[in-house]
């Protein structure tokens, strides 16, 4: 799977993530998590993730940024970029998610702890979730 292509607008996804982040509704892990997708017409809809005190409502940053785009009529993703501090890989759930847009989508792992500007590391969707379940569409 070619992780080398150019993607123009990384570095826009990237602070796009970093800044949503801020956002994040997280007083229980107090974990903040910034994400941003890109579409094929290089549009950037970003998301955070938003806990409740009702623990399991938790919605995390990639479907936030997801819905978002969906919600404006943008459903044809070529990458998302996920910002923590850490290492930032897309739990289970958000994985099928993605998935139901674009199973090889090219996901940007940023952990801020780099300096903004770092290249994040690459990976494709199709890696992280082989085999992604999906119904015929009518
Ligand atoms: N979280 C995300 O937003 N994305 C992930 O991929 C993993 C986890 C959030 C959910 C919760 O608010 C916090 O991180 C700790 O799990």
């Amino acid at each position: 799977m070619n992780l080398d292509i150019e993607l123009p607008g990384w570095l826009e996804l990237q602070s796009a993530a970093r800044e949503v982040r801020e956002n994040a509704w997280s007083p229980y892990s107090n974990f903040r998590v910034g994400a941003a997708v890109l579409t094929s017409d290089g549009r950037i809809f970003s998301g955070c993730n938003v806990e409740n005190a009702s623990y399991g409502l938790t919605i995390c940053a990639e479907r936030v940024a997801v819905c978002s785009a969906v919600a404006q009529g943008f459903t044809n993703f070529i990458a998302i970029c996920i910002s923590l501090n850490g290492t930032p890989v897309p739990c289970g759930a958000c994985r099928q998610f993605l998935a139901e847009f674009c199973e090889d989508l090219l996901i940007l792992l940023d952990d801020v702890n780099h300096p903004p500007e770092t290249p994040p590391e690459r990976v494709r969707l199709s890696e992280l979730l082989p085999r992604a379940f999906r119904l015929d569409r009518e």
